[in-house]
């Protein structure tokens, strides 16, 4: 397993950040650290996270930049600046054009809470995902990670699990046991392989490598 610098790029609460860290904690990662989070906005509770954890963070608002253009320069530039290997968006909700991608190849990966290609691309992030949901009447729903390329939630599929959709669930509560289920095991499952050097993409398909 080779040593990988990794970025936690946050927008939120940060909680698929601190089930990270703890997985980090426990080795699950190796010799390779989150070395750097990155929060679309100042304020957020996943700095929190950061700081309490002693792990470097710096905030890069969309406002102070006049183009998704220019916001995607400068954020390749931090993440360059940093020696990143890996680039994980977990809750990231700012818009990033291809610099960023065309900068890492197969290095940005994203959770997104729910069983893509299902409930996924333009306006479905966070509870509105859940609320599509419910309101299609599924029966199972759960959590995707994948590659990042430029058309939205359509990378690679790194991996995907299900939970039950329960009668009375509300988006809520729906959220909570996918988080709590799905998205704070896989996502660290995923960087995991990552880190090991086991994921291969071939034709949009991901392999994971035996060993
Ligand atoms: C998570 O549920 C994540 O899957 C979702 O935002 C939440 C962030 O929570 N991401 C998206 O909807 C992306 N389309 P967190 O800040 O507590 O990790």
């Amino acid at each position: 397993m080779s040593k990988k610098n990794i970025a936690v790029l946050v927008s939120g609460g940060g909680t698929n950040l601190q089930s990270l860290i703890d997985c980090e904690k426990q080795g699950m990662f190796g010799e390779s650290k989150i070395t750097l989070v990155v929060a679309s906005k100042p304020g957020v509770y996943a700095l929190e996270r950061a700081a309490n954890n002693n792990i470097a963070s710096t905030v890069l608002c969309r406002k102070d930049y006049e183009s998704i253009a220019d916001y995607s320069k400068a954020l390749v530039e931090t993440l360059k600046n940093a020696d990143i290997d890996l680039v994980v968006l977990a809750g990231f909700l700012t818009i990033i054009d291809e610099q960023v991608y065309e900068a890492y190849p197969n290095a940005i990966i994203n959770i997104h809470p729910a069983l893509i290609p299902s409930f996924c691309g333009k306006g479905f992030y966070g509870l509105h995902v859940h609320e599509a949901a419910l309101a299609k009447g599924v029966k199972v729903s759960g959590a995707t990670v994948h590659f990042v390329t430029p058309e939205c939630d359509a990378g690679p599929i790194i991996m995907q699990r299900t939970v039950e959709v329960k009668q009375d669930d509300t988006p809520e509560t729906l959220q909570q046991r996918i988080m709590e289920e799905v998205e704070w095991k896989i996502l660290p499952e995923s960087v995991k392989l990552f880190c090991e050097d086991k994921l291969e993409v071939k034709d949009n398909i991901v392999y994971i490598k035996e060993n």
